[in-house]
């Protein structure tokens, strides 16, 4: 089976650090109030899941799960729902917690998608940002990282389904 030695582009340490200082600003963003994270699966599992527990507000969690079919780079018609939040988000405050803004048209679509259904407010926070990559252009609000245009790998981001487990955010470079 083939198995990649990725190198560390993003350490479990900085990673935990970056998501002190994400959760302080949500806490401050919100603070006396409640919030709604959506988790959009798969990918975002891992950062949803450490996030949540910096937060020291009332949070309530929803997932979704988006599916895009065909050439990303052509329309937002392509992103498909194909699982959705179980309750009402009419008034309430919501992050939408992601893995990865790449081209940023998963994004831009869920947040139009969101926004039609009158919630107080629509955030959006992401662990990852590759500026190389994006053609529709979205406000993350609370970010992690911005990196290169390279292929990563771990903390829930996936290569063929697999290394979604690895602690830390790898990058897979040609030879390894
Ligand atoms: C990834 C990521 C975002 C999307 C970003 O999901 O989690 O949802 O791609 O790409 P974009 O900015 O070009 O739209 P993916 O389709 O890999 O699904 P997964 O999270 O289940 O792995």
């Amino acid at each position: 089976m083939e198995q990649f030695n990725p190198d560390v582009l993003i350490s479990e340490d900085e990673i935990s650090l970056r998501l002190d200082e994400l959760a302080k600003a949500i806490n401050q963003d919100f603070a006396g109030e409640e919030v709604v994270l959506i988790c959009v699966l798969k990918g975002a599992f891992m950062f949803c899941s450490d996030l949540m527990k910096k937060i020291s507000l009332p949070v309530k969690l929803e997932f979704m799960q988006l599916s895009s079919y065909g050439d990303k780079m052509s329309s937002s018609g392509n992103v498909k729902v194909m699982l959705d939040v179980t309750g009402s988000i009419k008034g309430k405050n919501v992050i939408v917690i992601e893995d990865i803004v790449d081209t940023g048209l998963t994004l831009k679509t869920l947040l139009e998608i969101l926004k039609k259904r009158d919630p107080k407010a629509v955030k959006l926070a992401s662990l990852l940002y590759k500026p190389a990559r994006n053609t529709h252009p979205v406000d993350i609000d609370y970010l992690g990282f911005e990196i290169e245009d390279k292929f990563v790998i771990g903390y829930g981001l996936d290569y063929a389904g697999r290394y979604r487990e690895l602690p830390y955010i790898g990058v897979i470079n040609a030879g390894n």
